[in-house]
Protein backbone atom coordinates (compact mmCIF):
# COMPACT_ATOMS: atom_id res chain seq x y z
CA UNK A 1 0.00 0.00 0.00
CA UNK A 2 1.59 3.35 -0.99
CA UNK A 3 1.63 6.34 1.46
CA UNK A 4 -1.22 8.12 0.32
CA UNK A 5 -3.42 4.98 0.12
CA UNK A 6 -2.47 3.67 3.52
CA UNK A 7 -5.98 4.32 4.42
CA UNK A 8 -7.74 3.50 1.41
CA UNK A 9 -8.33 0.08 1.85
CA UNK A 10 -10.77 -2.16 3.25
CA UNK A 11 -11.22 -2.95 6.66
CA UNK A 12 -11.62 -6.24 8.40
CA UNK A 13 -11.47 -6.57 11.86
CA UNK A 14 -13.52 -6.12 15.63
CA UNK A 15 -12.44 -2.55 16.13
CA UNK A 16 -12.70 0.42 13.28
CA UNK A 17 -9.65 1.26 11.69
CA UNK A 18 -7.26 3.41 13.03
CA UNK A 19 -7.07 6.68 11.15
CA UNK A 20 -4.31 7.62 8.38
CA UNK A 21 -2.44 9.62 11.04
CA UNK A 22 -2.45 6.46 13.33
CA UNK A 23 -1.10 4.54 10.64
CA UNK A 24 1.40 7.47 9.49
CA UNK A 25 2.02 7.62 13.36
CA UNK A 26 3.20 3.66 13.69
CA UNK A 27 5.30 3.71 10.37
CA UNK A 28 7.47 6.34 11.22
CA UNK A 29 7.51 4.46 14.51
CA UNK A 30 8.19 1.01 12.62
CA UNK A 31 10.45 2.53 10.50
CA UNK A 32 12.84 3.84 13.68
CA UNK A 33 12.45 0.30 15.02
CA UNK A 34 13.68 -1.37 12.07
CA UNK A 35 17.18 0.92 11.70
CA UNK A 36 17.80 0.53 15.14
CA UNK A 37 17.42 -3.24 15.00
CA UNK A 38 19.57 -3.42 11.86
CA UNK A 39 21.61 -0.75 9.30
CA UNK A 40 21.35 -2.84 6.26
CA UNK A 41 17.02 -2.65 6.40
CA UNK A 42 16.23 -0.14 3.77
CA UNK A 43 13.65 2.05 5.53
CA UNK A 44 10.53 -0.03 6.52
CA UNK A 45 7.98 -0.45 4.04
CA UNK A 46 4.15 0.61 3.54
CA UNK A 47 2.05 -2.39 3.24
CA UNK A 48 1.12 -3.82 0.19
CA UNK A 49 -2.83 -3.12 -1.17
CA UNK A 50 -4.89 -5.96 0.58
CA UNK A 51 -7.51 -6.08 3.43
CA UNK A 52 -6.79 -4.18 6.64
CA UNK A 53 -6.53 -5.90 10.03
CA UNK A 54 -6.31 -4.09 13.70
CA UNK A 55 -6.19 -4.67 16.95
CA UNK A 56 -6.03 -2.97 20.49
CA UNK A 57 -3.04 -3.54 23.41
CA UNK A 58 -4.51 -3.48 26.57
CA UNK A 59 -3.35 0.29 27.71
CA UNK A 60 -5.60 1.24 24.24
CA UNK A 61 -2.08 1.70 21.78
CA UNK A 62 -3.45 0.76 18.55
CA UNK A 63 -1.74 -1.52 15.96
CA UNK A 64 -2.39 -2.81 12.31
CA UNK A 65 -1.62 -5.23 9.39
CA UNK A 66 -2.54 -5.63 5.86
CA UNK A 67 -3.49 -9.29 4.10
CA UNK A 68 -2.56 -9.80 0.98
CA UNK A 69 -3.17 -12.70 -0.95
CA UNK A 70 -0.85 -14.09 -3.65
CA UNK A 71 -2.44 -17.01 -6.08
CA UNK A 72 0.47 -18.93 -7.56
CA UNK A 73 -0.10 -21.41 -10.52
CA UNK A 74 2.01 -23.97 -12.71
CA UNK A 75 4.50 -22.62 -15.04
CA UNK A 76 5.39 -19.63 -12.49
CA UNK A 77 8.99 -20.07 -11.21
CA UNK A 78 7.64 -19.47 -7.89
CA UNK A 79 5.12 -22.42 -8.29
CA UNK A 80 8.18 -24.75 -6.91
CA UNK A 81 8.43 -22.80 -3.39
CA UNK A 82 4.87 -21.31 -3.02
CA UNK A 83 1.71 -22.64 -1.66
CA UNK A 84 -0.90 -22.18 -4.58
CA UNK A 85 -2.52 -19.49 -2.16
CA UNK A 86 -0.43 -17.11 0.49
CA UNK A 87 -2.03 -15.37 2.90
CA UNK A 88 0.59 -12.38 3.56
CA UNK A 89 0.72 -10.45 7.42
CA UNK A 90 1.94 -6.86 6.41
CA UNK A 91 2.08 -5.84 10.24
CA UNK A 92 2.22 -2.33 10.86
CA UNK A 93 2.71 -2.16 14.62
CA UNK A 94 5.56 0.65 15.18
CA UNK A 95 7.33 0.09 18.25
CA UNK A 96 5.21 -2.33 20.09
CA UNK A 97 7.13 -5.07 19.81
CA UNK A 98 5.87 -8.80 21.16
CA UNK A 99 2.79 -6.89 22.68
CA UNK A 100 2.02 -5.25 18.86
CA UNK A 101 3.09 -8.28 16.66
CA UNK A 102 0.91 -10.83 19.25
CA UNK A 103 -2.35 -8.52 18.76
CA UNK A 104 -2.18 -8.19 15.03
CA UNK A 105 -1.69 -12.11 14.83
CA UNK A 106 -4.46 -12.58 16.50
CA UNK A 107 -5.92 -10.42 14.74
CA UNK A 108 -4.73 -12.48 11.92
CA UNK A 109 -5.88 -15.69 13.12
CA UNK A 110 -9.63 -14.26 13.75
CA UNK A 111 -9.35 -13.04 9.96
CA UNK A 112 -8.04 -16.61 8.16
CA UNK A 113 -10.71 -18.47 10.84
CA UNK A 114 -13.38 -16.30 8.68
CA UNK A 115 -12.08 -16.46 5.26
CA UNK A 116 -12.19 -20.43 5.80
CA UNK A 117 -9.63 -21.70 3.12
CA UNK A 118 -9.34 -25.47 4.44
CA UNK A 119 -7.29 -25.70 1.21
CA UNK A 120 -4.02 -27.70 2.18
CA UNK A 121 -2.07 -25.97 -0.95
CA UNK A 122 -2.43 -22.52 0.92
CA UNK A 123 0.16 -20.65 3.79
CA UNK A 124 0.12 -18.38 6.07
CA UNK A 125 3.04 -15.81 6.15
CA UNK A 126 4.69 -13.06 7.61
CA UNK A 127 8.14 -11.77 6.04
CA UNK A 128 10.12 -9.98 9.21
CA UNK A 129 13.63 -8.50 10.07
CA UNK A 130 15.47 -11.27 11.19
CA UNK A 131 17.34 -9.50 13.88
CA UNK A 132 13.92 -8.61 15.52
CA UNK A 133 14.40 -11.38 18.03
CA UNK A 134 11.35 -10.35 20.20
CA UNK A 135 9.30 -10.78 17.69
CA UNK A 136 10.48 -14.19 16.56
CA UNK A 137 9.54 -15.57 20.18
CA UNK A 138 6.06 -14.72 19.01
CA UNK A 139 5.76 -16.30 15.54
CA UNK A 140 7.04 -19.84 17.03
CA UNK A 141 4.09 -19.14 19.74
CA UNK A 142 1.50 -18.65 16.93
CA UNK A 143 3.09 -21.63 15.03
CA UNK A 144 5.27 -20.09 12.34
CA UNK A 145 8.25 -21.67 11.22
CA UNK A 146 11.13 -19.80 10.21
CA UNK A 147 11.30 -21.12 6.92
CA UNK A 148 13.34 -18.97 4.47
CA UNK A 149 15.88 -16.37 4.97
CA UNK A 150 17.29 -13.36 2.91
CA UNK A 151 20.78 -13.27 3.76
CA UNK A 152 23.09 -10.21 2.38
CA UNK A 153 27.01 -10.55 2.19
CA UNK A 154 29.11 -7.60 1.40
CA UNK A 155 30.08 -6.97 -2.00
CA UNK A 156 34.01 -7.88 -1.14
CA UNK A 157 36.18 -9.66 -3.88
CA UNK A 158 37.56 -13.00 -2.47
CA UNK A 159 41.11 -14.90 -2.79
CA UNK A 160 40.22 -17.45 -5.17
CA UNK A 161 40.78 -21.05 -3.59
CA UNK A 162 42.93 -23.22 -5.75
CA UNK A 163 41.06 -25.15 -8.17
CA UNK A 164 40.01 -28.66 -8.64
CA UNK A 165 36.94 -27.94 -11.44
CA UNK A 166 37.36 -25.87 -14.11
CA UNK A 167 34.44 -23.48 -13.91
CA UNK A 168 32.75 -21.28 -16.61
CA UNK A 169 29.86 -19.97 -18.24
CA UNK A 170 27.03 -22.78 -18.85
CA UNK A 171 26.38 -23.05 -23.25
CA UNK A 172 23.67 -24.49 -24.52
CA UNK A 173 25.07 -28.30 -24.49
CA UNK A 174 25.05 -28.07 -20.92
CA UNK A 175 21.12 -27.73 -20.58
CA UNK A 176 20.52 -31.49 -19.87
CA UNK A 177 23.44 -31.78 -17.07
CA UNK A 178 22.42 -28.15 -15.94
CA UNK A 179 18.95 -28.80 -15.49
CA UNK A 180 19.91 -32.24 -13.49
CA UNK A 181 21.56 -29.94 -11.12
CA UNK A 182 18.71 -27.42 -10.28
CA UNK A 183 16.51 -30.74 -9.93
CA UNK A 184 19.11 -31.82 -7.14
CA UNK A 185 18.76 -28.80 -5.50
CA UNK A 186 14.60 -28.82 -5.73
CA UNK A 187 14.92 -32.40 -4.85
CA UNK A 188 16.96 -31.63 -1.54
CA UNK A 189 15.56 -28.39 -0.52
CA UNK A 190 11.71 -30.10 -0.84
CA UNK A 191 13.17 -31.73 2.08
CA UNK A 192 14.91 -28.99 4.46
CA UNK A 193 12.21 -25.59 3.57
CA UNK A 194 9.99 -24.23 1.03
CA UNK A 195 10.30 -26.02 -2.14
CA UNK A 196 8.34 -27.94 -3.74
CA UNK A 197 8.37 -30.89 -5.75
CA UNK A 198 5.52 -30.66 -7.83
CA UNK A 199 4.88 -32.60 -11.04
CA UNK A 200 5.68 -29.41 -13.19
CA UNK A 201 9.00 -28.90 -11.74
CA UNK A 202 11.35 -30.28 -14.13
CA UNK A 203 9.48 -28.30 -16.66
CA UNK A 204 9.80 -25.18 -15.05
CA UNK A 205 13.27 -25.09 -14.24
CA UNK A 206 14.03 -25.88 -17.68
CA UNK A 207 12.14 -23.07 -18.88
CA UNK A 208 14.11 -20.66 -16.66
CA UNK A 209 17.27 -21.70 -17.65
CA UNK A 210 17.47 -22.88 -20.79
CA UNK A 211 17.03 -19.53 -22.82
CA UNK A 212 20.18 -18.17 -20.57
CA UNK A 213 22.35 -20.51 -21.72
CA UNK A 214 25.52 -19.49 -23.92
CA UNK A 215 23.94 -16.03 -23.99
CA UNK A 216 24.59 -14.70 -20.72
CA UNK A 217 27.57 -14.85 -17.99
CA UNK A 218 24.63 -15.45 -15.16
CA UNK A 219 24.93 -19.60 -14.83
CA UNK A 220 28.04 -21.03 -14.26
CA UNK A 221 29.08 -24.69 -14.34
CA UNK A 222 31.81 -26.55 -12.43
CA UNK A 223 33.07 -29.35 -14.75
CA UNK A 224 35.26 -31.94 -14.27
CA UNK A 225 37.34 -34.71 -16.44
CA UNK A 226 34.33 -33.36 -19.03
CA UNK A 227 31.07 -33.49 -16.75
CA UNK A 228 29.46 -30.62 -15.09
CA UNK A 229 29.21 -31.46 -11.72
CA UNK A 230 28.15 -27.74 -10.25
CA UNK A 231 25.88 -24.89 -10.96
CA UNK A 232 25.81 -21.24 -9.91
CA UNK A 233 22.51 -19.75 -11.15
CA UNK A 234 22.84 -16.01 -10.31
CA UNK A 235 21.78 -12.66 -11.67
CA UNK A 236 22.79 -8.82 -11.24
CA UNK A 237 19.36 -7.16 -9.96
CA UNK A 238 19.25 -3.30 -10.33
CA UNK A 239 17.05 -2.82 -7.07
CA UNK A 240 15.36 0.46 -7.97
CA UNK A 241 11.88 2.30 -6.28
CA UNK A 242 9.92 0.35 -8.44
CA UNK A 243 11.73 -2.69 -8.10
CA UNK A 244 9.72 -5.35 -5.75
CA UNK A 245 13.05 -6.07 -4.20
CA UNK A 246 12.98 -2.62 -3.09
CA UNK A 247 10.65 -3.66 -0.05
CA UNK A 248 14.08 -6.04 1.16
CA UNK A 249 17.14 -4.74 0.28
CA UNK A 250 18.61 -1.01 -0.23
CA UNK A 251 18.63 0.61 -3.42
CA UNK A 252 21.65 -0.21 -5.84
CA UNK A 253 22.76 -2.90 -7.86
CA UNK A 254 23.22 -6.22 -6.61
CA UNK A 255 24.29 -10.01 -6.97
CA UNK A 256 21.84 -12.47 -6.63
CA UNK A 257 22.59 -16.40 -6.23
CA UNK A 258 19.26 -17.90 -7.16
CA UNK A 259 20.58 -21.55 -7.09
CA UNK A 260 23.42 -23.31 -5.83
CA UNK A 261 23.86 -26.86 -6.95
CA UNK A 262 26.93 -29.86 -6.37
CA UNK A 263 25.94 -33.53 -7.62
CA UNK A 264 24.86 -35.62 -4.38
CA UNK A 265 28.21 -37.62 -5.29
CA UNK A 266 30.57 -34.76 -5.32
CA UNK A 267 29.79 -32.38 -1.94
CA UNK A 268 31.80 -31.32 0.15
CA UNK A 269 34.95 -31.72 -1.74
CA UNK A 270 35.04 -27.45 -2.06
CA UNK A 271 33.29 -27.16 -5.22
CA UNK A 272 30.64 -24.75 -4.17
CA UNK A 273 33.02 -23.17 -2.66
CA UNK A 274 35.16 -22.78 -5.91
CA UNK A 275 32.05 -21.64 -7.99
CA UNK A 276 31.10 -19.09 -5.55
CA UNK A 277 34.94 -17.70 -5.53
CA UNK A 278 34.47 -17.42 -9.54
CA UNK A 279 31.09 -15.73 -8.91
CA UNK A 280 31.66 -12.98 -5.91
CA UNK A 281 34.46 -11.94 -7.98
CA UNK A 282 31.83 -11.53 -11.12
CA UNK A 283 29.71 -9.92 -8.98
CA UNK A 284 32.44 -7.26 -7.91
CA UNK A 285 33.41 -6.62 -11.47
CA UNK A 286 30.10 -4.87 -11.69
CA UNK A 287 30.76 -2.40 -8.99
CA UNK A 288 27.40 -4.00 -6.81
CA UNK A 289 26.60 -2.40 -3.52
CA UNK A 290 25.81 -6.44 -2.00
CA UNK A 291 24.95 -9.39 -2.77
CA UNK A 292 21.98 -11.60 -1.59
CA UNK A 293 20.46 -15.32 -1.51
CA UNK A 294 17.79 -17.04 -0.12
CA UNK A 295 18.25 -19.82 1.92
CA UNK A 296 16.36 -22.69 4.25
CA UNK A 297 17.73 -22.49 8.11
CA UNK A 298 16.52 -26.36 8.45
CA UNK A 299 18.94 -26.79 5.47
CA UNK A 300 21.61 -28.79 6.93
CA UNK A 301 24.32 -28.08 4.33
CA UNK A 302 23.15 -24.34 3.14
CA UNK A 303 22.25 -23.10 6.45
CA UNK A 304 26.40 -23.74 7.31
CA UNK A 305 27.88 -22.96 3.98
CA UNK A 306 26.07 -19.65 3.51
CA UNK A 307 27.43 -17.88 6.70
CA UNK A 308 30.76 -19.58 5.95
CA UNK A 309 30.46 -17.78 2.76
CA UNK A 310 30.23 -14.44 4.40
CA UNK A 311 25.79 -14.23 4.36
CA UNK A 312 23.98 -13.10 7.15
CA UNK A 313 20.16 -13.11 7.78
CA UNK A 314 18.28 -9.93 7.13
CA UNK A 315 14.59 -10.86 6.51
CA UNK A 316 12.86 -13.88 7.68
CA UNK A 317 9.73 -15.42 6.32
CA UNK A 318 7.71 -16.97 8.68
CA UNK A 319 5.54 -19.85 7.16
CA UNK A 320 2.68 -21.97 7.79
CA UNK A 321 1.33 -24.50 5.76
CA UNK A 322 -1.98 -25.36 5.33
CA UNK A 323 -2.74 -21.87 6.19
CA UNK A 324 -5.46 -23.06 9.25
CA UNK A 325 -2.04 -24.61 10.97
CA UNK A 326 -1.49 -21.19 12.50
CA UNK A 327 -2.24 -20.86 15.92
C1 LIG B 1 25.31 -26.35 -0.57
C2 LIG B 1 26.21 -26.97 -1.62
C3 LIG B 1 25.97 -26.28 -2.95
C4 LIG B 1 27.66 -26.72 -1.19
O1 LIG B 1 28.52 -27.24 -2.18
P1 LIG B 1 29.78 -28.18 -1.76
O2 LIG B 1 30.59 -28.37 -2.96
O3 LIG B 1 29.26 -29.38 -1.06
O4 LIG B 1 30.50 -27.20 -0.73
P2 LIG B 1 32.06 -27.15 -0.39
O5 LIG B 1 32.63 -28.52 -0.44
O6 LIG B 1 32.70 -26.11 -1.21
O7 LIG B 1 32.00 -26.62 1.05
C5 LIG B 1 31.51 -27.47 2.07
C6 LIG B 1 32.63 -27.69 3.03
O8 LIG B 1 33.53 -28.68 2.52
C7 LIG B 1 34.88 -28.20 2.73
N1 LIG B 1 35.83 -28.75 1.79
C8 LIG B 1 36.56 -28.06 0.91
N2 LIG B 1 37.38 -28.86 0.27
C9 LIG B 1 37.16 -30.07 0.75
C10 LIG B 1 37.70 -31.33 0.46
N3 LIG B 1 38.65 -31.49 -0.46
N4 LIG B 1 37.21 -32.38 1.13
C11 LIG B 1 36.26 -32.22 2.05
N5 LIG B 1 35.73 -31.05 2.36
C12 LIG B 1 36.18 -29.98 1.71
C13 LIG B 1 34.71 -26.76 2.50
O9 LIG B 1 35.85 -26.10 3.05
C14 LIG B 1 33.48 -26.48 3.27
O10 LIG B 1 33.71 -26.46 4.64
P3 LIG B 1 33.91 -25.11 5.42
O11 LIG B 1 32.62 -24.36 5.23
O12 LIG B 1 34.17 -25.59 6.77
O13 LIG B 1 35.04 -24.42 4.75
C15 LIG B 1 25.99 -28.50 -1.77
O14 LIG B 1 26.15 -29.10 -0.52
C16 LIG B 1 24.64 -28.87 -2.33
O15 LIG B 1 24.47 -29.00 -3.55
N6 LIG B 1 23.62 -29.07 -1.44
C17 LIG B 1 22.30 -29.48 -1.87
C18 LIG B 1 21.55 -28.37 -2.55
C19 LIG B 1 21.53 -27.14 -1.69
O16 LIG B 1 21.26 -27.20 -0.50
N7 LIG B 1 21.79 -25.98 -2.33
C20 LIG B 1 21.76 -24.69 -1.68
C21 LIG B 1 20.37 -24.18 -1.66
S1 LIG B 1 20.34 -22.54 -0.94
Amino acid sequence: MEPTARTAVPGHGDLPLPTPVTIDALLTAQEERFARLDRLLPPAPSPEPGEAVNAALPDGTRVAAVVTHQRTEPGMPSWLWSAADTYELQPVVGHTGAAGMDAVLRAFRHWLDRVNDRGPDTAATVIWPSRDVECARVFLDHGLQPLTVTAVRKPTTVRAPSLTVNIRPALASDEDAVVELAMAEVRYSANVGAALLRAEAERTRRASLAGRLGMTDDVWVAERDGMVIGLAETAIVANTPTARTRRQLPIGLWGYVNCLSVLPGARGAGIGQQLMAVVHNHFAGHRTSGYFLHYNPPNPLSSVFWPRQGYRPLWTQWEVRPAGGMR
